[in-house]
């Protein structure tokens, strides 16, 4: 059944999606994007989420694109569902968490590159081995990876199919921390929750900050001046100098 190939909780302010199709590594299927873009999209209309944490079932986060759909029902234009996956998770304009535990291949690490906090389990592994199946990077990740860990680590990845351990993709900057695989979703949930209590215009506003393309020290020191004038007269400050005076944890619920 497709629908239990993708699962979708809340817990308080965050949505976790879980892929979940251990038998077949939770490789993705159309059905399975399309679930997930579903995810995404109800997560960027219901106010009351404030952060999405993408996780897998079993011992992979992904071994990516189903490679029968490959052959059987390729993507064909750009309402199909992984193209309707990877532009939601690309513009989301609330965070995204990624919790890899386990291997993550093709997809399963070219997602990572939009998602904003990626923890990863000891046994994660990752690779982007599109040339061995004569295809090539999606996902914007032949400009995402290069920025990222590098032209040189980047062209190794993609060009000859290699793999990078949990430890190695943490020192190219891949993933932000490691844990022992029986924490690491509650570690990544741990800080999901923590992301979910802050103020979530801000949040958002830094994270669009991150995301925004090369462009000089100037225009960048302006668009932060727009933004950071704007939530000096947000409720969220109010609120965050008001907690601070009276020496308690700010409550953003009722001030956005
Ligand atoms: N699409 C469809 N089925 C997949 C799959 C994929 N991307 N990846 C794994 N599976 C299936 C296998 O066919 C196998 O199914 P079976 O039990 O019915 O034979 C099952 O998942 C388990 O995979 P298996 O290969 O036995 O596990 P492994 O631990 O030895 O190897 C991988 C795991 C991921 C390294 C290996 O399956 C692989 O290379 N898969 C292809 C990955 C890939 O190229 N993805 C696309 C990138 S663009």
């Amino acid at each position: 059944m497709t629908t239990n190939h993708v699962l979708v909780s809340r817990d308080g302010a965050v949505l976790t999606i879980i892929m979940n199709r251990p038998d077949k590594k939770n490789a993705l299927t159309g059905a399975m994007y399309g679930a997930m873009a579903d995810a995404l999209a109800s997560a960027a209309s219901d106010t009351s989420v404030r952060v999405v944490l993408i996780t897998g079932t079993g011992d992979a986060f992904t071994a990516g694109n189903d490679l029968g759909d490959f052959v059987d029902a390729p993507p064909t234009g750009g309402d199909s569902p992984v193209i309707r996956f990877l532009v939601a998770l690309s513009s989301a304009s609330k965070p995204v968490v990624a919790a890899v535990n386990g291997l993550a291949v093709g997809v399963g690490t070219t997602m990572l590159l939009h998602c904003d906090l990626v923890y990863a389990g000891h046994s994660a592994t990752f690779s982007v081995p599109f040339v061995n199946l004569a295809l090539v990077p999606e996902a914007a990740s032949s400009l995402l990876l290069p920025r990222r860990i590098g032209h040189a680590r980047a062209a190794e990845l993609f060009l000859l199919g290699g793999r990078l351990d949990a430890r190695q993709a943490e020192a190219m900057g891949l993933v932000a921390a490691v844990f022992d695989d029986d924490r690491l979703v509650d570690e990544a949930l741990r800080r999901a929750r923590a992301l979910a209590t802050k103020a979530p215009t801000a949040v958002r506003a830094t994270k669009a900050l991150m995301k925004r393309g090369d462009e000089s020290v100037a225009d960048r020191m302006q668009a932060e001046s727009e933004l950071f004038r704007l939530q000096l007269k947000s409720s969220e400050l109010k609120e965050a100098i008001q907690a601070f005076r009276e020496k308690r944890a700010p409550n953003f619920d009722k001030a956005t």
